[in-house]
């Protein structure tokens, strides 16, 4: 099937269907092109949670989706491709939470949103790496913090608040291999760009040292502040579908991965073709048994809430 066919297809099915896309920075650029909205995490929670579609069809990973999910008990959510995983969300199990609150028993659990459902039934509050810093200065300073699963994005929480929390050993393997060794070389390239960083990345903390005027940011908060910034070339850290987006939302600018094999190959599963055999024949419905998605929902509220 030719391009333009196949969008006409989708388009027809979703008037049809009354059908939304929502779709993460870090999908294929034609896949973000058909989308009716591509932004971060929160930015797709709180579009998850104000559209009135029937369907959402999710082009991202099966967390996303299942958030859709958990914000939409009486809409139908799919995911393109039941295998879109996510190697950080993997780190974390609901066993694993039990365990610390059995030994913190008042102890606040903070998770970002790259976690299951069952993960975040247990929390009390969940965060994106848009909101993370804001989220955790609200909370109680007299109580002890879980911050998982992703330790750089729970370091520079840490840092930034100055809260003591114990921080999950999770990582991501598309952004923790962003590190020192990739910073340097572009800053010794680039000498005139600025830097924008993702929190999850293995230089989002530790490294920053080595730039201290790099500005550490979610996908979206990368392109606001690529849209408002006066310079012209951008290094950008972080997984390489975002460039897509920052080209498309600016004029006359330059960007620059800083690793070009950052490439995140669950995002990476979703296509047109599947995004339109999932609204042909209702492929892959996201479903969470109730209990766990009520309480997953409380955990998201109360961060859609501060944020
Ligand atoms: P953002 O929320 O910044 O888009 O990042 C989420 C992420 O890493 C998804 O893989
Ligand atoms: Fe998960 Fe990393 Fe892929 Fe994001 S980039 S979906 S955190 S594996």
């Amino acid at each position: 099937m030719n391009p333009e066919e196949l969008i006409r297809k989708i388009e027809g099915l979703k008037r049809e269907r009354n059908a939304v896309i929502l779709a993460h920075s870090y999908q294929v650029g034609e896949v973000q092109d058909i989308a009716d909205f591509v932004g971060d995490s929160l930015g797709l929670s709180r579009e998850a949670a104000r559209t009135d579609a029937d369907v959402i069809v999710f082009a991202g990973v099966n967390f996303m989706a299942e958030t859709a999910a958990i914000l939409n008990p009486s809409k139908t959510v799919l995911i393109p491709d039941i295998e879109a995983g996510c190697s950080l969300s993997d780190t974390v199990t609901a066993k694993d939470v039990l365990q610390w609150r059995e030994s913190h028993p008042d102890g606040l659990v903070v998770s970002y949103v790259n976690t299951t459902a069952e993960v975040k039934a247990l929390s009390d509050i969940c965060v994106t790496s848009a909101n993370a810093v804001k989220v955790v200065r609200t909370l109680d300073p007299d109580r002890d913090i879980l911050f998982l699963p992703d330790m750089f994005l729970g370091e520079y929480v840490k840092e930034q608040t100055g809260r003591t929390m114990d921080i999950w050993m999770g990582e991501c393997h598309v952004h923790a291999g962003i590190g020192e060794k990739e910073l340097k070389e572009k800053l010794d390239n680039f000498p005139d760009a600025e830097f924008l960083i993702h929190p999850e990345c293995g230089c989002g903390s530790s490294c920053l040292y080595l730039k201290p005027d790099a500005k550490v940011f979610s996908t979206e908060g990368m392109v606001t502040y690529a849209q408002r910034s006066t310079t012209k070339e951008f290094v950008v850290a972080t997984e390489v579908g975002i460039i897509h987006r920052l080209n498309k939302k600016t004029e006359g600018k330059h960007f620059i991965p800083v690793k070009d094999t950052a490439i995140c190959e669950y995002m990476k599963m979703i296509t047109s073709e599947k995004i339109l055999r999932s609204l042909e024949s209702n492929t892959f419905v996201v479903e969470i048994d109730d209990k766990i998605a009520s309480r997953a929902r409380r955990a998201i509220d109360a961060m859609l809430a501060v944020a």
